[in-house]
């Protein structure tokens, strides 16, 4: 059988080169609204039916979640893909940069490995247990910040929680003297915290597909990550807090705000 980080990691360029042909062409693309500020297009859903596709051929095994298609039947510790096609559909429709392509490869309750390519960037994270995470095949170093006051982090927005869920932790980033920064790709955002641009990451809900690829490169950077899989996270989502060691512990009491 073929590795699968391996073949995630052709897959995942392949991916990125068909949507990255759609965002070339932005204004032939049809792109429908799911939601305020929620969009979606053609180049969202093709570009996971070519991922499934291939999966499916290669690991029949596996199951597959995936924001667009939904999931497939699973069973209790079964292998399974998670991927979002595209993070940052409101960037990509935008023409901005900050939008990528999340594997992540899921079993036993834990992420075996996950991987984010932003094609715009030139930019692969990739990252599992017992692999380093690196950039471009790089080893990644995280922020020497020591407090939320030396450096950014990341929040989200979106609609599925009321916009108090939201406010506070934009509060609660600047009465600690931190600052917050957004760019519309949760996943991106988490490779920039594996990759120490950002000191930490917050958004009090997430989708598994917006999230696990880069908790798989987190994890592999000894970054701290809470336990986004607990409670059903999979397939309800769940908060996700991202950071360094030195500021995790002020994120989560945040969070929890
Ligand atoms: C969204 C982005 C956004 C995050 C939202 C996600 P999409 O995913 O990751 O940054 O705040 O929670 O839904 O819609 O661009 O795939
Ligand atoms: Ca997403
Ligand atoms: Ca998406």
């Amino acid at each position: 059988m073929q590795d699968r980080f391996t073949f995630a990691e052709t897959l995942i360029q392949e991916a990125g080169a068909l949507a990255l042909g759609y965002f070339r062409d932005l204004s032939s693309l049809t792109v429908k609204s799911k939601g305020p500020q929620d969009v979606v297009s053609e180049a969202d859903l093709n570009t996971e039916l070519l991922i499934k596709r291939r999966l499916s051929e290669a690991f029949p095994e596996d199951a597959f979640l995936g924001e667009e298609t939904g999931a497939t039947a699973f069973a209790p510790g079964q292998g399974i893909w998670v991927v979002d096609p595209i993070d940052g559909t409101q960037p990509f429709v935008s023409g901005l940069s900050s939008w990528c392509i999340s594997i992540a490869f899921v079993q036993a309750g834990k992420v075996d490995f996950g991987m984010v390519y932003a094609p715009v960037r030139g930019e692969l994270f990739k990252g599992g247990a017992g692999r380093p995470a690196t950039l471009n095949g790089q080893p990644v170093r995280r922020h020497a910040g020591k407090s939320l006051r030396e450096g950014i982090t990341g929040t989200g927005y979106n609609t599925r929680l009321g916009l108090d869920a939201f406010l506070r932790p934009f509060e609660g980033l600047l009465k600690a003297g931190g600052m917050f920064y957004r760019d519309g790709s949760g996943a991106l955002m988490l490779c920039d915290v594996a990759a120490g641009r950002l000191l930490g990451y917050i958004e009090p809900h997430i989708n598994s597909w917006d999230c696990l690829g880069a908790v798989g490169v987190l994890q592999a950077a000894g970054l701290k990550v809470n336990d986004f899989l607990a409670d059903d996270g999979l397939t309800k989502g769940n908060a996700i807090v991202a950071g360094t060691p030195e500021v995790f512990d002020d994120l989560l009491a945040i969070a929890a705000m």
